[in-house]
């Protein structure tokens, strides 16, 4: 199964990523053309957040999220200090491959790793919230649109605003924030 996390990485660097966990082994599929795909291309370690949907929504936005670093031998790692939970990766192999969908043709690092240690930081946990579920839906959306162009790129443009209506209906002041952020994307 794919879960949806935030990666950190680098000197101050996050992003929402899906990642295939199993037992202590974490593999993610990182597209040519982040940052994250510079860091990892080179780092040994990183950082696997698990946290609220809103923190995975709202990472596509932001770089200056409330952060902490870990010291490892001298190196210091970032991580969300509000993460529920975060997984310290090793990364143990890179496979670079050539991936094509329906936006076309793009490079793809296939990085695998092992968790070699983990922390809980928070257990404040929240019910699920739609509004959450939606403002991911919007993030995902919102990271395509620089590949998409013309009616493709309309068409994903309103899907957005369909799921701005899910916020309007049963999110709070900051999810409403954070999903005119994303409808403010130019086209
Ligand atoms: C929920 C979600 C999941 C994502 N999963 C991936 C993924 O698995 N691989 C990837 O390359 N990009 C994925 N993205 C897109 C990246 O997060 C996006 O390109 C981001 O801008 C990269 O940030 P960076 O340049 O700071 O690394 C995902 C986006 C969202 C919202």
């Amino acid at each position: 199964m794919k879960q949806e996390v935030v990666i950190t990485s680098g000197n101050l660097n996050q992003a929402p990523m899906g990642a295939f966990l199993s037992d202590n082994n974490v593999l993610l599929h990182v597209f040519e053309g982040s940052h994250t795909y510079e860091n990892l291309k080179v780092d040994k370690f990183y950082i696997l957040n698990i946290c609220s949907p809103y923190l995975v929504a709202k990472a596509v936005l932001d770089d200056d999220f409330d952060s902490e670093f870990l010291n490892l031998d001298g190196k210091k790692i970032p991580y969300l200090k509000d993460a529920y939970k975060i997984l310290l990766i090793e990364v143990t192999g890179r496979k670079f491959v050539e991936y094509k969908n329906i936006y076309g043709k793009s490079k793809l690092m296939v990085v695998n790793g092992i968790n070699i240690s983990e922390s809980v930081l928070n257990d404040d946990y929240s019910p699920y919230s739609r509004a959450e579920g939606a403002l991911v839906e919007m993030a995902v959306i919102y990271s395509r649109l620089g590949i998409l162009n013309g009616t493709k790129k309309q068409e994903a443009y309103l899907n957005m605003k369909i799921f701005m209506e899910i916020v309007k209906k049963v999110g709070s002041t900051k999810h409403l924030e954070l999903g005119r952020r994303f409808l403010t994307a130019k086209l």
